[in-house]
């Protein structure tokens, strides 16, 4: 004769003992299971006499339902149990300071280049490349500089070995990054345009502010009505936005250069105040980039009709920006490969200023 409180009380105990969801399964399946110990009981009801099953029906039914009903509590319990545990050993305290980065910085030339084309862009400008080893034609010739023209002596070229009996004059380490617009302008689709180019350029000089590589930033645009107002408000708001100086005041001064006509050297105005530079106020002017209307014969050295396209161009040391605007005092510190030097000058990965990150 089974005892259903006997039962009853065997299924409780066990139950309140369990301490995983494991466990509970496997006291579910005993008694509640196909083969299980309260399913069989409940099976036996239809062999019942009569008054046996008047008695004992309910209390199987009763045993049946209270068993899944403090199965489920228990469920409950262990799972909201489990969750806690995880949560107080998993947990994150997102407002601690993060850990030094370990990764190394990122040298100021890379940053002063994202900056760059981060704010050409936002002014419509795309970014074009071309080769560091160039032709005499590219670097020289299509830019209306003559082999005998004075300017040559002025870049300090250096020429790269060739074959002397080919005739044609030796390759060179482009001298600026103007042979990139002779190479766009050229191309089909060249015209019209909005590019700048960032990149290294080569010439024998070394002092304080000249290193035999250095790197420029040159900028082309041309369309059918493009005029020196158009440069110099380009200028002025990128100057603006890179600086980070609203007031920022240029100085357009008549210069000369064989591949724009009008030319004009851009200074940017600032003062020296116990030797710190401030831009923006002051006194003195210093002189950031070359710049001009394309000049005609530039043009059609790439088949551009002078008489429908015009346009201009500038040029500036992305050192010098990068020298000016986070105050580094030498340029050669940039090319050294000293780790200290970029520890000290570089920023940090993982807490870039850029114009996505915050900075306008
Ligand atoms: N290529 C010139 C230089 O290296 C700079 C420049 C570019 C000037 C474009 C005017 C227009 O000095």
């Amino acid at each position: 004769m089974v005892d259903i409180d006997e039962i009853e009380k065997n299924y409780l105990d066990s139950i309140s003992a369990v301490l995983s969801l494991e466990e509970l399964e496997k006291v579910r399946v005993r008694g509640l299971g196909k083969k299980g110990e309260i399913t069989t009981l409940m099976k036996s009801i239809g062999s019942m006499s009569e008054d046996e099953r008047r008695i004992k029906a309910p209390k199987l039914n009763y045993l049946k339902s209270k068993v899944i009903e403090e199965l489920d509590k228990k469920k409950t319990l262990i799972t909201e149990e489990n969750i806690n545990k995880r949560i107080m050993s998993e947990w994150l305290d997102v407002s601690r300071p993060s850990r030094p980065s370990k990764v190394g910085k990122i040298h100021p030339i890379s940053q002063v280049t994202e900056e760059v084309v981060t704010i050409f862009s936002a002014l419509g400008f795309s970014v074009a490349e071309g080769p560091q080893i160039e032709s005499d034609w590219y670097n020289f010739d299509a830019l209306n500089i003559p082999p005998e023209h004075p300017a040559r002596q002025e870049f300090d070229t250096f020429y790269v070995n060739s074959n002397t009996n080919s005739g044609s004059p030796p390759n060179v380490l482009r001298t600026h990054t103007s042979p990139v617009q002779i190479r766009h302008m050229e191309k089909k689709e060249g015209v019209p345009c909005r590019i700048i180019v960032p990149g290294k350029v080569f010439r024998s000089d070394y002092d304080q502010t000249h290193t035999p590589m250095f790197n420029q930033l040159e900028g082309l645009a041309i369309d059918k009505d493009l005029t020196m107002s158009h440069l110099k408000w380009t200028l002025e708001e990128f100057c603006r936005t890179f600086f980070e100086v609203d007031g920022v005041e240029l100085r357009f001064r008549s210069s000369h250069f064989p591949f724009t006509e009008p030319s004009a050297e851009v200074d940017i105005r600032c003062s020296w105040e116990d030797g710190t530079l401030k831009l923006g106020q002051g006194n003195s002017w210093l002189e950031i980039l070359g710049s001009g209307m394309v000049h005609p014969k530039v043009l059609t050295a790439c088949n551009v009709d002078p008489n429908s396209y015009q346009g201009f161009a500038f040029g500036m040391g992305m050192d010098r920006l990068a020298m000016l605007k986070y105050g580094i005092p030498d340029l050669r510190g940039f090319f050294d490969g000293d780790v200290r030097w970029v520890d000290h000058f570089g920023f940090d990965p993982l807490n870039r200023l850029s114009i996505h990150s915050g900075f306008r």
